[in-house]
């Protein structure tokens, strides 16, 4: 589709909904606090099962041929697997239900795994003995020493957080030197206030829709880790890729948004977290597509 055409649909989504739900109290308020990031993932358990992947994966899904399929979603993972070699320490912040870390432990039974979350890794999982999780806020990470981790990884999660340079600056403590971070993440290709209004609700309602920070643009999150002493090796575009995840997404988040009387009932009994990540489906695809959100791969490294 058009990116004209979407740049059209975000301005007419964000009229049409206007119309039934108060967007602007949806997105004021209290924003992404440690607190809020946990509670929006407790509460959108389900949804994350049911609508993004049975078996834990909580990333979108890139497909290199243009067409939806379940093991696209391997392709985080399988990008991290290059970087591992046997007896490498290995950490994921923000391991989520946990899928990359059983799925890479493994694929690699001699490095060792460290996952870092808000929340505990489910009881029902069985964790390989090359496996340990730890319950913390991943921006201190002040109980593992520095340089001792060779490989870390970080899919969809450094979004949510305000404080990127802190993040970053714990990444550079902890990794060995030559050590990289591979980050895969979403955010807008300029800053947010290079663009109209509209255009502006709409990227502060997916922004609370998936508890986020405030999206950021591509040139900020390079200052980021630039500013703590990390290098970048490789950053590759993904957007075209992640579309027809985003469309999936956006047609089941239709179903509510399109019918007014359900939305305003659902936003009217069901949690606010819970509701407004319906609303992130519902714009996701066209924020891509009219080339304003971006979703990037970024290899990162600690100099030698
Ligand atoms: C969208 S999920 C992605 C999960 C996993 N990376 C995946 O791809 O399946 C984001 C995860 O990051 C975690 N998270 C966000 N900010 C965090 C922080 N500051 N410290 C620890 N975990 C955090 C959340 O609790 C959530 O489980």
């Amino acid at each position: 589709m058009n990116k004209k055409y979407s740049y059209y649909l975000l301005h007419k989504k964000i009229d049409s909904m206007a119309k039934f739900l108060n967007l602007d109290k949806i997105t004021q308020g209290e924003k992404n606090s440690v607190a809020q990031i946990r509670s929006y993932f407790k509460i959108n358990d389900w949804a994350y099962r049911h609508y993004h992947s049975q078996d834990g994966f909580m990333h979108f899904r890139i497909s290199p041929n243009g067409f939806f399929s379940d093991n696209d979603v391997y392709y985080q993972p399988d990008t991290v697997s290059q970087y591992i070699k046997p007896g490498d320490v290995v950490m994921e912040l923000g391991f989520g239900q946990g899928a990359n870390l059983l799925y890479l432990a493994h694929c690699h039974p001699d490095a060792r795994f460290i996952g870092v979350d808000l929340s505990p890794l489910k009881k029902n999982k069985v964790c390989p003995e090359n496996v340990t999780t730890y319950q913390l806020d991943y921006s201190d990470l002040s109980q593992f020493e520095d340089n001792s981790v060779d490989v870390m990884y970080a899919f969809e999660t450094i979004v949510h957080n305000t404080d990127k340079e802190k993040i970053y600056r714990e990444v550079h403590r902890v990794l060995k030197p030559g050590g990289v971070i591979i980050v895969f993440d979403y955010a807008l290709r300029a800053r947010y206030e290079t663009y109209d209004e509209k255009i502006q609700k709409a990227i502060a309602l997916i922004s609370k829709g998936g508890a986020a920070a405030m999206i950021e643009s591509l040139e900020e999150l390079n200052g980021h880790y630039a500013n703590c002493g990390l290098t970048l090796e490789k950053s590759v575009d993904h957007t075209k890729e992640v579309l027809p995840d985003l469309k999936r997404l956006e047609r089941k988040a239709a179903k509510v948004l399109e019918r007014p009387w359900l939305a305003k009932m659902m936003f009217l009994f069901l949690p606010e977290q819970f509701v407004s990540n319906i609303i992130l489906g519902y714009l996701g695809y066209d924020l891509g597509n009219a080339e304003t959100g971006t979703y990037h791969e970024w290899i990162i490294r600690k100099p030698e």
